[in-house]
């Protein structure tokens, strides 16, 4: 590996996605940064995700990352960003916010041209096999290939999508990829803050469906989540859900994206299959219960390769192995 992780101190070309909502909090993070790749803490909010930052600097010396949504990200959210070592944002207009590394996750040719245009450390490319959001409507190598040929040589590019272990992994170095970043084999890890039943499940799928079903507060954005009672019930149809539904979430959407973090929590507890109003937020060990079948379980197409739940630092030597 060289270049822009070397520069801050990441040993193995191993990075872990920001995975928001809870999922990858300090635990994860600071394991991950320990073993020798680059940990990322998830967007939450902002008081809460300055306390994870602070305790994952307790737990590894190892550079750290925020991840920021465009859409969701606030002022309060960018003071704390400032404190990492890097900054990874997604799914929105990229502009410098922070004197740290900038990453910005890209699913098209055109969204890399824009990052690097703003003045983007690099990138990370986004393939449609993605767990979680997907911007990447193209298999990720092929992506990968796209954009090397539209930016400038030695530009750092990241590779996101379908990598799941060491050979996958050395596919993606291969291909030019500075490192590889992966969201579903960390979240099958002990320190991922999914719930254990969420986990027990990804375990045991194989299938998974890209869909706006979840689209409360974050509408028309496509995300890969596993099948469950809710997404049986709404899909059968149309698999992006309810035209009905998407216009309403879009009607909605600015006004339910600012509701305090109280009210967001009321309305997860009712949340239920029957009703087709539904957040993004996803099953954590914090979150309610009822989730699981009324929530979305976010998977990328790996679930179908990976059958076990590890300790993310033997999984960071592992996939770094074929680096
Ligand atoms: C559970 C889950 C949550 C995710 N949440 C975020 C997020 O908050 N921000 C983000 O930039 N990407 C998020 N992603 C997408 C990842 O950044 C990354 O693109 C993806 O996980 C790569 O594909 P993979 O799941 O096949 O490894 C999420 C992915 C998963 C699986």
């Amino acid at each position: 590996m060289t270049g822009l992780l070397e520069r801050l101190g990441v040993e193995l070309p191993v990075v872990q996605a920001g995975m928001g909502g809870g999922i990858a909090r300090s635990e994860l993070a600071a394991a991950v940064s320990e073993a020798g790749g680059l940990g990322t803490i998830g967007i939450m909010p902002a008081g809460a995700l300055g306390a994870e930052l602070r305790k994952a600097r307790q737990r590894t010396s190892g550079p750290i990352a925020i991840n920021l949504l465009l859409n969701l990200a606030r002022a309060k959210h960018w003071e704390v960003a400032r404190d990492a070592d890097a900054v990874v944002t997604f799914w929105g207009k990229p502009r410098r916010q922070s004197d740290n590394v900038w990453l910005h996750q890209c699913g098209s040719v055109e969204e890399a041209r824009a990052a690097h245009a703003a003045g983007a450390d690099g990138v990370i490319v986004q393939g449609v096999e993605a767990g979680g959001h997907v911007r990447g409507t193209t298999p990720a190598l092929e992506l990968l290939a796209r954009t090397r040929e539209a930016l400038p040589d030695g530009y750092p590019l990241l590779l996101a999508g379908g990598i799941a272990d060491a050979a996958d992994v050395r596919r993606a170095l291969d291909a030019g990829a500075e490192a590889a970043v992966l969201g579903t084999r960390f979240l099958m890890s002990d320190e991922s803050g999914a719930r254990q039943a969420y986990k027990q499940r990804l375990m045991e799928s194989r299938e998974t469906v890209l869909t706006e079903l979840f689209g409360l507060g974050w509408p028309d954005a496509t995300h890969r989540v596993l099948w469950n009672e809710v997404t049986e019930r709404w899909l059968r149809g149309d698999r992006r859900g309810p035209a009905w539904v998407r216009l309403a979430n879009r009607a909605t959407g600015p006004v339910l994206a600012r509701l305090p973090d109280s009210a967001q929590g009321a309305a997860l507890r009712r949340q239920r299959a029957g009703v087709p109003f539904l957040s993004p937020q996803p099953a954590t060990d914090q979150a309610p219960s009822n989730l699981l079948d009324a929530g979305p379980l976010y998977a990328g197409e790996t679930v179908a390769r990976i059958h076990d739940v590890r300790p993310a630092a033997e999984l960071v030597r592992e996939l770094a192995a074929g680096g």
